[in-house]
């Protein structure tokens, strides 16, 4: 089991990583005998493990209640918000009760808004179900949901209490999903650690076969570099936008094909190729690295290529509403080597849709 803990001062948490340990998880739950708690699931996670999760948390005499949602990015959404709470209002859950959040990013990002905003905040405990979860949405206290026109476009920060990982989760998610958490983490690699991307290179193979090992190592690691960025910039006004290489084209992505058609992960991917072949148009990355990316975003089984159905002014209304955009000047986070990133203001539209055509067909 290994412990990472995120620096916040009053809202300092923990992170708790561990394999096969579900049969204990009340003992790693910040809760207490006879305290409310409310768990927050999808119709997916819940036939696998609600019953068994409920009947742990009675037999540790936690007061638990549950609610179950749709499954799918197309749910993140304000009436889905609207309906949590009419729940938590009906059943009377008052501001002493817990929130859970058991699956995804989806449901992690969902459970977390609604905990900012009910009754003006309440505690929430993030149990994350998905390599992408676990790497990433997780940790750091972004929470919100999708507006038509942007991704992630509502929300607030809110932190959770407690960060509880178990990798044996992992054994039940579709290869596909598998995937899509896998470019989030080779996502820490390009901007923040050029060692640890040449692990995911030597690793790939054992992460694909599920290794129990290589898994653990690798959550923990990113755990870590999110750690150390979240911990240092918790609001996102600095360096933690460099979390964000390849998010401004992904999201165009994903809102654009209709929010759930694109995996999160995988926009990301083809994200990051657009922001690295950007790089290189300002002369700024070399050729050698970029085929080391895009090899290993292959080997992951991501793609790196934009949708078809995509022409590159498809990109630009999402661009311009891109939250990093202040005063219509585009800043994109790109890489100048393996390992290193840092923001760029003013790059001309011209360019970055140049680029993006070119990734359409030739990357
Ligand atoms: P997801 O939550 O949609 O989960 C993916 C799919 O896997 C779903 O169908 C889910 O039901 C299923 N699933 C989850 N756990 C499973 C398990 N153990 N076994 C079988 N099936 C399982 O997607 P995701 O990739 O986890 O998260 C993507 C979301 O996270 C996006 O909305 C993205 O914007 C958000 N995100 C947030 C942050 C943040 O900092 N808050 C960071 C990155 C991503
Ligand atoms: N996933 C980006 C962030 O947490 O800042």
């Amino acid at each position: 089991m290994k412990k990472i803990n995120i620096s916040l001062g009053k809202r300092s948490y923990k992170i708790i990583i561990s394999s096969d340990r579900f049969n204990d998880i009340c003992s790693f739950l910040p809760l207490r005998p006879g305290d409310n708690a409310m768990i927050i699931t999808n119709q997916t996670l819940s036939p696998m493990y609600l019953n068994k999760f409920i009947s742990l948390m009675k037999k540790s005499k936690i007061e638990v209640d549950y609610i179950t949602i749709a499954d799918g990015e197309q749910y993140k959404t304000l009436e889905t918000i609207n309906y949590i709470i009419g729940i938590l209002l009906k059943r009377s859950h008052d501001r002493n009760t817990t929130l859970i959040s058991f699956g995804g990013g989806v449901i992690g990002d969902i459970t977390g808004f609604v905990a900012a905003i009910y009754q003006r905040g309440v505690r929430f405990i993030q149990i994350p179900t998905t390599l992408l979860a676990q790497v990433d949405a997780s940790v750091g206290g972004k929470t919100g949901v999708n507006h038509m026109l942007g991704k992630n476009m509502i929300g607030a920060f809110h932190q959770p209490i407690s960060v509880i990982i178990d990798t044996n989760f992992l054994l039940s998610l579709p290869p596909r999903e598998f995937s899509s958490g896998l470019a989030e983490v080779i996502k820490y690699g390009i901007i923040l650690d050029a060692s640890f991307f040449q692990w995911i290179e030597k690793n790939i193979d054992l992460l694909m076969a599920l290794n129990k090992d290589t898994i653990s190592y690798c959550i923990s690691k990113c755990c870590e570099l999110k750690a150390d960025i979240v911990s240092n910039d918790e609001y996102d006004f600095g360096r933690r936008s460099i979390l964000n290489l390849g998010h401004t084209f992904g999201h165009a992505i994903e809102a654009h094909m209709g929010y759930g058609s694109w995996l999160h992960g995988e926009a990301i991917s083809v994200g990051i190729v657009m922001a690295i072949r950007t790089s290189e148009r300002l002369g700024q990355f070399n050729t050698k690295d970029i085929n080391r990316i895009i090899n290993l975003l292959q080997r992951a089984k991501l793609p790196i290529y934009g949708p078809v159905e995509m022409m590159s002014k498809d990109y630009l209304p999402y661009m311009i509403r891109d939250k990093k955009v202040i005063s219509g000047k585009l800043k994109l986070i790109l890489p100048s080597s393996i390992g290193v990133a840092e923001v760029k203001n003013n790059i001309p539209y011209e360019l970055v849709l140049d680029v993006i055509n070119k990734c359409q067909n030739i990357c």
